[in-house]
Protein backbone atom coordinates (compact mmCIF):
# COMPACT_ATOMS: atom_id res chain seq x y z
CA UNK A 1 0.00 0.00 0.00
CA UNK A 2 1.69 3.41 -0.79
CA UNK A 3 1.41 6.32 1.99
CA UNK A 4 0.15 9.54 0.82
CA UNK A 5 0.98 12.43 3.01
CA UNK A 6 -1.59 15.01 2.81
CA UNK A 7 -1.47 18.43 4.42
CA UNK A 8 -3.77 19.34 7.00
CA UNK A 9 -7.36 20.60 5.72
CA UNK A 10 -6.30 19.02 2.33
CA UNK A 11 -9.19 17.04 0.22
CA UNK A 12 -9.45 13.79 -1.22
CA UNK A 13 -10.89 12.14 -4.36
CA UNK A 14 -10.58 9.15 -3.24
CA UNK A 15 -14.56 8.44 -2.28
CA UNK A 16 -15.16 4.96 -1.88
CA UNK A 17 -18.55 4.42 -3.45
CA UNK A 18 -19.44 7.43 -4.50
CA UNK A 19 -21.47 6.40 -7.54
CA UNK A 20 -23.93 4.73 -5.23
CA UNK A 21 -24.39 7.68 -4.00
CA UNK A 22 -27.74 10.03 -4.43
CA UNK A 23 -26.92 12.85 -7.20
CA UNK A 24 -27.41 15.50 -4.27
CA UNK A 25 -25.23 13.40 -2.39
CA UNK A 26 -22.10 13.06 -4.95
CA UNK A 27 -22.55 17.07 -5.47
CA UNK A 28 -22.15 17.76 -1.40
CA UNK A 29 -18.99 16.02 -1.68
CA UNK A 30 -17.92 17.60 -4.95
CA UNK A 31 -18.97 21.15 -3.54
CA UNK A 32 -17.14 20.20 -0.16
CA UNK A 33 -13.68 19.34 -2.18
CA UNK A 34 -13.79 22.73 -4.65
CA UNK A 35 -15.65 24.89 -2.29
CA UNK A 36 -18.51 25.60 -4.48
CA UNK A 37 -21.16 27.85 -2.99
CA UNK A 38 -24.92 27.67 -2.81
CA UNK A 39 -25.28 29.45 -5.82
CA UNK A 40 -22.86 27.12 -7.87
CA UNK A 41 -24.35 23.99 -5.97
CA UNK A 42 -28.10 25.22 -7.02
CA UNK A 43 -26.76 26.11 -10.68
CA UNK A 44 -25.63 22.25 -11.02
CA UNK A 45 -29.29 20.89 -9.75
CA UNK A 46 -30.80 23.24 -12.08
CA UNK A 47 -32.81 20.87 -13.97
CA UNK A 48 -33.78 21.62 -17.32
CA UNK A 49 -34.76 19.56 -20.34
CA UNK A 50 -32.61 16.49 -19.64
CA UNK A 51 -34.14 15.01 -16.34
CA UNK A 52 -31.66 13.79 -13.55
CA UNK A 53 -33.11 10.60 -13.96
CA UNK A 54 -32.48 9.72 -17.48
CA UNK A 55 -29.03 11.75 -16.78
CA UNK A 56 -28.51 9.24 -14.17
CA UNK A 57 -29.19 6.27 -16.03
CA UNK A 58 -26.88 7.60 -18.92
CA UNK A 59 -23.52 8.09 -16.98
CA UNK A 60 -21.97 7.37 -13.92
CA UNK A 61 -21.08 9.82 -11.08
CA UNK A 62 -23.86 12.30 -12.29
CA UNK A 63 -23.96 15.81 -10.21
CA UNK A 64 -26.51 17.92 -12.84
CA UNK A 65 -26.87 18.55 -16.31
CA UNK A 66 -25.39 21.40 -17.84
CA UNK A 67 -27.24 23.22 -20.89
CA UNK A 68 -25.62 24.19 -24.41
CA UNK A 69 -27.60 26.56 -26.78
CA UNK A 70 -29.76 24.46 -29.15
CA UNK A 71 -30.45 26.68 -32.61
CA UNK A 72 -31.74 25.37 -36.07
CA UNK A 73 -29.95 25.95 -39.30
CA UNK A 74 -32.22 27.43 -42.24
CA UNK A 75 -32.15 27.02 -45.83
CA UNK A 76 -30.68 23.32 -46.39
CA UNK A 77 -32.07 21.57 -49.29
CA UNK A 78 -30.66 18.43 -50.33
CA UNK A 79 -31.70 16.08 -52.51
CA UNK A 80 -34.89 18.03 -53.31
CA UNK A 81 -36.06 18.28 -49.46
CA UNK A 82 -36.19 20.86 -47.20
CA UNK A 83 -34.57 20.29 -43.72
CA UNK A 84 -34.15 22.46 -40.72
CA UNK A 85 -31.02 21.70 -39.16
CA UNK A 86 -30.53 21.30 -35.29
CA UNK A 87 -27.07 22.64 -33.91
CA UNK A 88 -25.81 22.47 -30.45
CA UNK A 89 -22.20 24.32 -29.91
CA UNK A 90 -21.29 26.61 -27.72
CA UNK A 91 -19.12 28.51 -30.85
CA UNK A 92 -20.88 32.01 -31.78
CA UNK A 93 -21.25 32.13 -35.91
CA UNK A 94 -21.17 28.40 -36.92
CA UNK A 95 -25.40 27.96 -37.18
CA UNK A 96 -25.48 31.54 -39.18
CA UNK A 97 -22.59 30.48 -41.46
CA UNK A 98 -24.18 27.36 -42.09
CA UNK A 99 -27.63 28.51 -42.88
CA UNK A 100 -25.77 31.27 -45.27
CA UNK A 101 -24.22 29.27 -47.27
CA UNK A 102 -27.40 26.54 -47.53
CA UNK A 103 -28.98 29.64 -49.29
CA UNK A 104 -26.42 29.86 -52.22
CA UNK A 105 -26.93 26.26 -52.36
CA UNK A 106 -30.31 25.78 -53.38
CA UNK A 107 -30.56 25.73 -57.49
CA UNK A 108 -30.83 22.67 -59.22
CA UNK A 109 -32.55 20.47 -56.10
CA UNK A 110 -29.88 21.76 -53.53
CA UNK A 111 -27.18 19.58 -52.18
CA UNK A 112 -26.62 16.62 -53.42
CA UNK A 113 -25.87 13.46 -50.72
CA UNK A 114 -25.90 10.04 -50.55
CA UNK A 115 -24.70 7.22 -48.09
CA UNK A 116 -23.73 4.13 -48.63
CA UNK A 117 -25.27 1.22 -46.61
CA UNK A 118 -24.63 1.37 -43.22
CA UNK A 119 -21.86 -0.94 -42.25
CA UNK A 120 -19.38 -1.10 -39.40
CA UNK A 121 -16.49 -3.03 -39.00
CA UNK A 122 -15.97 -4.97 -36.35
CA UNK A 123 -12.19 -6.28 -35.67
CA UNK A 124 -10.74 -9.19 -34.35
CA UNK A 125 -7.19 -9.49 -33.16
CA UNK A 126 -5.94 -13.11 -33.40
CA UNK A 127 -2.28 -14.00 -31.44
CA UNK A 128 -0.31 -16.41 -30.63
CA UNK A 129 -0.37 -18.31 -34.37
CA UNK A 130 2.18 -20.29 -35.90
CA UNK A 131 1.70 -20.17 -38.73
CA UNK A 132 -1.02 -16.78 -39.47
CA UNK A 133 -0.94 -16.69 -43.10
CA UNK A 134 -2.30 -20.37 -43.00
CA UNK A 135 -4.67 -19.43 -40.36
CA UNK A 136 -5.90 -16.40 -42.81
CA UNK A 137 -7.22 -18.87 -44.93
CA UNK A 138 -8.45 -21.32 -42.48
CA UNK A 139 -10.73 -18.57 -41.47
CA UNK A 140 -11.61 -17.71 -45.07
CA UNK A 141 -12.41 -21.47 -45.24
CA UNK A 142 -15.06 -21.38 -42.88
CA UNK A 143 -16.21 -17.94 -43.69
CA UNK A 144 -20.09 -18.82 -43.99
CA UNK A 145 -19.71 -20.35 -40.70
CA UNK A 146 -18.40 -16.96 -39.10
CA UNK A 147 -21.60 -15.34 -40.65
CA UNK A 148 -23.92 -17.62 -39.41
CA UNK A 149 -22.58 -17.32 -35.54
CA UNK A 150 -23.08 -13.79 -36.17
CA UNK A 151 -25.89 -13.31 -37.28
CA UNK A 152 -27.57 -15.90 -34.69
CA UNK A 153 -27.07 -12.83 -32.27
CA UNK A 154 -29.01 -10.52 -33.94
CA UNK A 155 -32.22 -11.90 -35.46
CA UNK A 156 -33.88 -8.64 -36.03
CA UNK A 157 -31.32 -6.91 -36.92
CA UNK A 158 -31.37 -9.40 -39.89
CA UNK A 159 -35.25 -9.52 -40.36
CA UNK A 160 -34.51 -5.92 -40.86
CA UNK A 161 -32.36 -6.85 -43.88
CA UNK A 162 -28.73 -6.02 -42.12
CA UNK A 163 -26.76 -8.57 -39.79
CA UNK A 164 -22.85 -9.49 -40.77
CA UNK A 165 -22.66 -10.18 -44.44
CA UNK A 166 -18.80 -10.25 -45.42
CA UNK A 167 -15.70 -10.64 -43.97
CA UNK A 168 -11.78 -9.85 -44.34
CA UNK A 169 -9.00 -11.17 -43.23
CA UNK A 170 -5.37 -9.42 -43.20
CA UNK A 171 -2.04 -10.56 -41.54
CA UNK A 172 -0.81 -7.41 -39.93
CA UNK A 173 3.04 -6.89 -38.85
CA UNK A 174 2.89 -5.32 -35.59
CA UNK A 175 5.89 -4.47 -33.08
CA UNK A 176 4.47 -7.81 -31.44
CA UNK A 177 4.83 -9.59 -34.47
CA UNK A 178 2.46 -11.00 -37.09
CA UNK A 179 -1.04 -11.23 -36.45
CA UNK A 180 -4.09 -11.58 -37.86
CA UNK A 181 -6.93 -9.18 -37.75
CA UNK A 182 -10.26 -10.26 -38.98
CA UNK A 183 -13.08 -7.82 -40.35
CA UNK A 184 -16.72 -8.69 -39.74
CA UNK A 185 -18.97 -6.62 -41.78
CA UNK A 186 -21.86 -5.98 -40.99
CA UNK A 187 -24.90 -4.11 -41.70
CA UNK A 188 -26.26 -1.53 -38.61
CA UNK A 189 -29.17 -0.52 -40.48
CA UNK A 190 -30.97 2.66 -38.12
CA UNK A 191 -28.00 2.24 -35.27
CA UNK A 192 -24.88 3.72 -34.83
CA UNK A 193 -23.71 -0.02 -34.49
CA UNK A 194 -21.22 -0.55 -32.03
CA UNK A 195 -23.45 -2.56 -30.07
CA UNK A 196 -24.49 -5.38 -32.36
CA UNK A 197 -20.88 -5.56 -34.02
CA UNK A 198 -19.12 -5.71 -30.82
CA UNK A 199 -21.56 -8.79 -29.52
CA UNK A 200 -21.36 -10.04 -33.25
CA UNK A 201 -17.31 -10.08 -33.29
CA UNK A 202 -17.18 -11.45 -29.56
CA UNK A 203 -19.43 -14.50 -30.30
CA UNK A 204 -17.44 -15.44 -33.22
CA UNK A 205 -14.16 -15.20 -31.76
CA UNK A 206 -13.83 -19.28 -29.71
CA UNK A 207 -14.70 -20.64 -33.28
CA UNK A 208 -11.81 -18.73 -34.49
CA UNK A 209 -9.80 -19.93 -31.89
CA UNK A 210 -11.08 -23.78 -32.69
CA UNK A 211 -10.25 -23.37 -36.28
CA UNK A 212 -6.30 -21.31 -36.18
CA UNK A 213 -5.39 -22.67 -32.97
CA UNK A 214 -4.25 -18.98 -31.99
CA UNK A 215 -5.74 -16.58 -29.16
CA UNK A 216 -8.40 -14.30 -30.07
CA UNK A 217 -7.56 -10.99 -28.13
CA UNK A 218 -9.61 -7.98 -29.27
CA UNK A 219 -13.03 -7.72 -30.24
CA UNK A 220 -14.01 -4.04 -30.99
CA UNK A 221 -15.57 -1.88 -33.67
CA UNK A 222 -13.64 0.03 -35.79
CA UNK A 223 -14.20 3.83 -35.60
CA UNK A 224 -12.19 4.36 -39.26
CA UNK A 225 -15.91 3.44 -40.81
CA UNK A 226 -14.86 3.85 -44.62
CA UNK A 227 -17.35 1.53 -45.41
CA UNK A 228 -20.21 3.44 -44.64
CA UNK A 229 -19.51 6.69 -46.15
CA UNK A 230 -21.40 9.59 -46.88
CA UNK A 231 -20.80 11.82 -50.57
CA UNK A 232 -22.03 15.08 -51.13
CA UNK A 233 -21.89 17.37 -53.30
CA UNK A 234 -23.13 21.00 -54.71
CA UNK A 235 -22.44 23.32 -57.59
CA UNK A 236 -22.31 26.93 -56.30
CA UNK A 237 -22.87 29.70 -59.09
CA UNK A 238 -20.86 32.36 -59.93
CA UNK A 239 -22.77 34.97 -59.75
CA UNK A 240 -24.36 34.20 -56.49
CA UNK A 241 -20.99 34.44 -54.37
CA UNK A 242 -19.70 37.80 -55.89
CA UNK A 243 -18.13 36.44 -59.00
CA UNK A 244 -15.36 33.99 -60.41
CA UNK A 245 -12.66 35.84 -58.14
CA UNK A 246 -14.21 34.69 -55.11
CA UNK A 247 -14.73 31.24 -56.68
CA UNK A 248 -10.99 31.40 -57.64
CA UNK A 249 -10.34 32.79 -53.97
CA UNK A 250 -12.21 29.21 -52.55
CA UNK A 251 -10.25 27.01 -54.62
CA UNK A 252 -6.88 28.43 -54.08
CA UNK A 253 -7.76 28.17 -49.83
CA UNK A 254 -8.47 24.87 -50.42
CA UNK A 255 -5.60 24.53 -52.44
CA UNK A 256 -3.74 25.07 -49.43
CA UNK A 257 -5.14 22.62 -47.46
CA UNK A 258 -4.57 20.03 -49.93
CA UNK A 259 -0.78 20.67 -50.01
CA UNK A 260 -0.80 21.19 -45.95
CA UNK A 261 -1.80 19.09 -43.25
CA UNK A 262 -1.36 21.86 -40.55
CA UNK A 263 -3.78 23.69 -42.85
CA UNK A 264 -6.40 20.56 -43.68
CA UNK A 265 -6.52 20.35 -39.85
CA UNK A 266 -8.29 23.25 -39.32
CA UNK A 267 -9.99 22.67 -43.03
CA UNK A 268 -11.45 19.51 -41.61
CA UNK A 269 -12.22 21.04 -38.18
CA UNK A 270 -14.66 23.39 -39.94
CA UNK A 271 -16.30 20.71 -41.28
CA UNK A 272 -16.69 18.97 -38.16
CA UNK A 273 -18.28 22.09 -36.80
CA UNK A 274 -20.89 21.60 -38.92
CA UNK A 275 -21.30 17.90 -38.47
CA UNK A 276 -20.62 17.90 -34.61
CA UNK A 277 -23.29 21.02 -34.04
CA UNK A 278 -25.89 17.99 -35.64
CA UNK A 279 -24.30 14.75 -33.75
CA UNK A 280 -24.64 16.59 -30.19
CA UNK A 281 -28.32 17.56 -31.29
CA UNK A 282 -29.20 14.43 -31.65
CA UNK A 283 -27.26 12.62 -29.00
CA UNK A 284 -24.70 10.95 -31.93
CA UNK A 285 -21.32 9.60 -30.36
CA UNK A 286 -19.89 12.02 -31.73
CA UNK A 287 -16.44 10.76 -30.54
CA UNK A 288 -16.90 8.16 -32.90
CA UNK A 289 -17.59 10.56 -35.64
CA UNK A 290 -14.45 12.67 -34.98
CA UNK A 291 -12.48 9.71 -35.04
CA UNK A 292 -13.14 8.33 -38.28
CA UNK A 293 -13.51 11.64 -39.90
CA UNK A 294 -9.79 12.17 -39.11
CA UNK A 295 -8.90 8.91 -39.79
CA UNK A 296 -10.32 8.93 -43.02
CA UNK A 297 -8.21 12.27 -43.83
CA UNK A 298 -5.48 10.13 -43.13
CA UNK A 299 -6.48 7.29 -45.03
CA UNK A 300 -3.85 7.54 -48.00
CA UNK A 301 -1.40 7.93 -45.61
CA UNK A 302 -1.21 11.56 -45.70
CA UNK A 303 -3.68 14.09 -43.75
CA UNK A 304 -6.08 15.85 -46.35
CA UNK A 305 -8.85 17.71 -46.08
CA UNK A 306 -12.62 16.08 -46.68
CA UNK A 307 -13.66 18.05 -49.16
CA UNK A 308 -12.65 18.67 -52.89
CA UNK A 309 -13.56 23.25 -54.12
CA UNK A 310 -13.11 23.17 -58.27
CA UNK A 311 -14.27 25.78 -60.68
CA UNK A 312 -16.16 24.31 -63.17
CA UNK A 313 -15.96 25.07 -67.11
CA UNK A 314 -18.81 28.02 -66.57
CA UNK A 315 -16.42 29.06 -63.90
CA UNK A 316 -18.68 28.08 -60.90
CA UNK A 317 -17.86 26.57 -57.89
CA UNK A 318 -18.34 22.90 -57.61
CA UNK A 319 -17.63 21.30 -54.14
CA UNK A 320 -17.63 17.74 -53.18
CA UNK A 321 -17.03 16.08 -49.33
CA UNK A 322 -16.38 11.94 -48.80
CA UNK A 323 -15.92 11.38 -45.12
CA UNK A 324 -17.27 8.70 -42.79
CA UNK A 325 -20.60 9.06 -41.04
CA UNK A 326 -21.80 6.45 -38.61
CA UNK A 327 -24.70 7.92 -36.87
CA UNK A 328 -28.02 5.93 -35.53
CA UNK A 329 -31.73 6.91 -34.98
CA UNK A 330 -32.48 3.57 -33.10
CA UNK A 331 -31.11 2.64 -30.12
CA UNK A 332 -28.19 4.22 -27.87
CA UNK A 333 -28.67 8.18 -26.16
CA UNK A 334 -30.89 9.15 -29.34
CA UNK A 335 -33.81 7.11 -28.01
CA UNK A 336 -32.89 8.19 -24.56
CA UNK A 337 -32.41 11.81 -24.46
CA UNK A 338 -36.02 13.92 -24.74
CA UNK A 339 -34.35 16.22 -27.36
CA UNK A 340 -32.50 14.41 -29.26
CA UNK A 341 -35.80 12.64 -30.32
CA UNK A 342 -37.17 16.32 -30.64
CA UNK A 343 -34.23 17.16 -32.99
CA UNK A 344 -34.61 14.13 -35.26
CA UNK A 345 -38.84 15.47 -35.30
CA UNK A 346 -37.46 18.50 -36.50
CA UNK A 347 -35.32 16.85 -38.91
CA UNK A 348 -37.66 14.71 -40.12
CA UNK A 349 -35.49 11.88 -41.30
CA UNK A 350 -36.83 8.70 -41.22
CA UNK A 351 -33.11 6.01 -41.76
CA UNK A 352 -29.93 6.32 -39.88
CA UNK A 353 -29.01 6.81 -43.63
CA UNK A 354 -30.84 9.92 -44.03
CA UNK A 355 -29.02 11.61 -41.39
CA UNK A 356 -26.06 10.66 -42.32
CA UNK A 357 -26.46 12.38 -45.93
CA UNK A 358 -28.20 15.64 -43.62
CA UNK A 359 -24.77 15.75 -41.71
CA UNK A 360 -22.40 15.38 -44.99
CA UNK A 361 -24.54 18.36 -46.71
CA UNK A 362 -24.32 20.18 -43.25
CA UNK A 363 -20.45 19.49 -43.20
CA UNK A 364 -20.20 20.49 -47.00
CA UNK A 365 -21.96 23.83 -46.51
CA UNK A 366 -20.28 24.79 -43.23
CA UNK A 367 -16.48 24.17 -44.98
CA UNK A 368 -17.95 26.61 -47.89
CA UNK A 369 -18.97 28.84 -45.33
CA UNK A 370 -15.43 29.35 -43.20
CA UNK A 371 -13.76 29.35 -46.85
CA UNK A 372 -15.61 32.02 -48.43
CA UNK A 373 -14.98 34.00 -45.12
CA UNK A 374 -11.42 33.36 -44.97
CA UNK A 375 -10.92 34.10 -48.43
CA UNK A 376 -12.60 37.20 -48.96
CA UNK A 377 -13.05 39.24 -45.82
CA UNK A 378 -11.32 37.21 -42.88
CA UNK A 379 -13.03 35.33 -40.90
CA UNK A 380 -12.66 37.90 -37.95
CA UNK A 381 -15.11 40.63 -38.85
CA UNK A 382 -17.98 38.53 -37.85
CA UNK A 383 -16.50 37.03 -35.19
CA UNK A 384 -15.22 40.15 -33.63
CA UNK A 385 -19.19 41.10 -33.67
CA UNK A 386 -20.65 38.20 -32.30
CA UNK A 387 -17.94 38.28 -29.75
CA UNK A 388 -18.66 42.28 -28.98
CA UNK A 389 -22.41 41.56 -28.64
CA UNK A 390 -21.47 38.65 -25.84
CA UNK A 391 -19.33 41.08 -24.07
CA UNK A 392 -21.78 43.67 -24.36
CA UNK A 393 -24.24 41.11 -22.10
CA UNK A 394 -21.64 40.24 -19.94
CA UNK A 395 -21.67 43.98 -18.94
CA UNK A 396 -25.19 43.71 -18.50
CA UNK A 397 -25.91 45.67 -21.54
CA UNK A 398 -30.20 44.40 -22.50
CA UNK A 399 -32.33 45.07 -25.74
CA UNK A 400 -31.00 47.79 -27.60
CA UNK A 401 -27.86 48.62 -25.82
CA UNK A 402 -26.52 45.06 -26.55
CA UNK A 403 -26.40 46.44 -29.93
CA UNK A 404 -25.40 49.89 -29.41
CA UNK A 405 -22.76 49.03 -27.05
CA UNK A 406 -21.27 46.25 -29.94
CA UNK A 407 -21.40 49.21 -32.39
CA UNK A 408 -19.23 51.58 -30.48
CA UNK A 409 -16.82 48.94 -29.63
CA UNK A 410 -16.08 47.78 -33.19
CA UNK A 411 -16.00 51.73 -34.58
CA UNK A 412 -13.15 52.14 -31.69
CA UNK A 413 -11.32 48.97 -32.57
CA UNK A 414 -11.32 48.76 -28.84
CA UNK A 415 -13.10 45.02 -27.80
CA UNK A 416 -12.65 44.61 -24.48
CA UNK A 417 -14.66 43.78 -21.15
CA UNK A 418 -13.50 46.75 -18.88
CA UNK A 419 -14.97 49.12 -22.37
CA UNK A 420 -17.92 47.25 -22.60
CA UNK A 421 -18.37 48.01 -19.12
CA UNK A 422 -17.85 51.61 -19.01
CA UNK A 423 -19.97 51.86 -22.68
CA UNK A 424 -22.85 50.11 -20.65
CA UNK A 425 -22.55 52.38 -17.71
CA UNK A 426 -22.49 55.38 -19.79
CA UNK A 427 -24.78 54.85 -21.91
CA UNK A 428 -27.47 53.68 -19.04
CA UNK A 429 -26.53 57.02 -17.08
CA UNK A 430 -27.77 59.16 -20.10
CA UNK A 431 -30.90 57.35 -20.39
C1 LIG B 1 -13.37 27.88 -36.74
O1 LIG B 1 -14.13 27.21 -35.78
C2 LIG B 1 -13.34 27.07 -38.02
C3 LIG B 1 -12.42 27.63 -39.11
O2 LIG B 1 -11.10 27.82 -38.59
C4 LIG B 1 -12.41 26.65 -40.23
C5 LIG B 1 -11.40 26.96 -41.31
O3 LIG B 1 -10.39 27.62 -41.03
O4 LIG B 1 -11.63 26.48 -42.44
C6 LIG B 1 -12.87 28.99 -39.57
Amino acid sequence: MSLVLRLPGEKTSRIPGFYKLPIKERLEKVADFAGLTDEEKALLLKEGNLDFKTADIMIENVIGTMAYPFAVAVNFLINGKDYMVPMVIEESSVVAAASNAAKVMRRDGGIKSVATDPVMIGQIQVIKLRNPWYAKMQIIEHKDEILELANQQDPILVKLGGGAKDLEVRVVDSPRGPMVIVHLLVDVRDAMGANAVNTMAESVSPFIEKITGGKTHLRIISNLADRRLVRSWVKVYKEDIGGEEVVDAIVDAWAFAAADPYRAATHNKGIMNGVIAVALATAQDHRAIEAGAHAYAAHFGRYEPLTHWEKDEDGNLVGSLEMPMAVGIVGGATKVHPVAKVSLKILGVKTAKELAEVMGAVGLAQNFAALRALATEGIQRGHMKLHARNLAVMAGATGDLIEEVARRMIEEGKITFPRAKELVEELTSKK
